[in-house]
């Protein structure tokens, strides 16, 4: 028997530059070797209250239930589902991606009547065909969409989705899970109802907790439901008593990812939202300027591109495993394929929280260009890096 358990870890020194974890800071990863204190622990108490204070201000919101739930970007899907959604109710989800189709999925397992609103992948969620999807269901309890939709790259706008699901009397859930640290999010000024994220994209901490923020208008609907919610672990109500002054024992919060979550947060105070926005909007610039010089195509309508996540077209020809395969043996970098439709079709490439460096710019780039043509394909050398460095030129200019 092979017994390689015995050897110590030793995990590569990867750049992650996918569609997430992204890579996680020193700091971060040595708050995670702090002492384990318990979950009960008063300490603990005042570690949970400034991780909270800082969501709040991650999301703009002053919503009391703004917290991390212990698990990963899905489990807040389920969880925004199974609180506001009753066996029976009906809710329209948009779906523009594969994480509006996932959304879809949870909210018929919770037993909702789903109806879809489909809209081509590259594009936004649209508010006309949501309109009229509307029109034809008189009592739709909530509607879902993906602000930022990392399978594709494209982020849709949401105040106007708001007030339309708003005017029709349903409440709207809005995952932010790829736009959260990354572009603005704001619960409050945009009158979302339910939004959550994850820790491992813009936020820059490890995979293992979603932060999520309820609204009054979803506790009050929450708070007067007829039957139980079909989740224990996600009863936002139970959770409610945990992250309240009553401090009851739920479930043993992750404490470690807890330490990461708020010394992320913490980082993320001192550098400023906005500036942290502009730093991914401004190496997102970069690279797109970068793909397009070496000849490599954007998938995502300009007008609604992402900037914590590009997705480029593969070029005709060009086997995007060997590609992909390339840049982690040989360089450490990884990058995303293509979700669904997309698979072998798109590379996805991520620069969020830590990530989202102008260095990284470069090395993706070089790797990418070198990556090409040692597999045999044509590029003109160093134009990506030149496009790169000029559009950094002129964003620092401009701004
Ligand atoms: C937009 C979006 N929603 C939901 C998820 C699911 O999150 P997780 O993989 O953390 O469970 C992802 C993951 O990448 C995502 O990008």
């Amino acid at each position: 028997m092979n017994r390689s358990y015995l050897n110590e870890l030793q995990p590569s020194p990867r750049l992650l530059l996918g569609p997430g974890p992204s890579s996680v800071h020193p700091r971060v990863l040595h708050a995670m070797t702090l002492p384990v204190v318990g979950h009960l622990d008063p300490e603990f108490f005042q570690v949970m209250d400034e991780v909270g204070d800082m969501l709040r201000e991650v999301f703009h919101t002053e919503n009391f239930m703004t917290l991390p739930l212990s698990s990963t970007g899905t489990g807040a899907m389920e969880a925004a589902c199974a609180n506001v959604l009753e066996r029976g109710d009906t809710m329209v989800v948009c779906r523009n991606g594969f994480f509006g189709d996932r959304l879809a999925d949870i909210a018929a397992r919770c037993g909702a009547e789903v109806h879809i609103v489909d809209s081509p992948w590259g594009k936004p969620a649209d508010l006309d065909t949501l309109a009229a999807e509307l029109d034809k269901h008189p009592n739709v309890k909530a509607v879902g969409m993906v602000h930022a939709e990392t399978s594709t790259g494209v982020l849709t706008p949401l105040q106007e989705m708001v007030d339309l699901v708003h005017r029709k009397g349903a409440l709207i859930i809005v995952d932010v899970v790829t736009s959260l640290g990354g572009h603005d999010v704001r619960m409050d000024d945009w009158d979302i109802d339910v939004a959550y994220g994850a820790s491992q994209k813009c936020l820059g901490a490890p995979p293992g907790l979603a932060p999520i923020s309820f609204g009054p208008r979803a506790m009050e609907v929450i708070n007067s439901r007829k039957s139980q919610v079909q989740s224990f672990y996600f009863n936002v109500k139970d959770l409610e008593t945990y992250w309240s002054q009553t401090r009851a024992y739920h479930h043993t919060s992750p404490i470690s990812m807890t330490y990461a979550l708020r010394e992320a947060l913490r980082m993320l105070m001192e550098e400023g939202l906005e500036p942290r926005i502009k730093r991914h909007a401004r190496v997102a610039s970069a690279l797109r300027a970068g793909l397009e010089a070496m000849g490599i195509a954007l998938l995502a309508d300009p007008e609604y591109r992402l900037n914590p996540l590009t997705t480029a077209v593969v070029p005709e020809g060009v086997d995007d495993a060997a590609v992909r395969r390339t840049l982690l043996n040989d360089y450490n970098i990884e990058i995303g394929g293509g979700l669904g439709d997309l698979r072998g079709k798109a590379w996805r490439i991520g620069l969020m929280g830590d990530g989202a460096r102008e260095t990284n710019v470069f090395s993706l780039l070089s790797a990418l260009e070198l990556t090409l043509s040692g597999l045999g394909y044509e590029v003109a050398h160093g134009a990506s890096l030149s496009a790169a460095q000029r559009d950094l030129a002129s964003f620092d200019s401009s701004t």
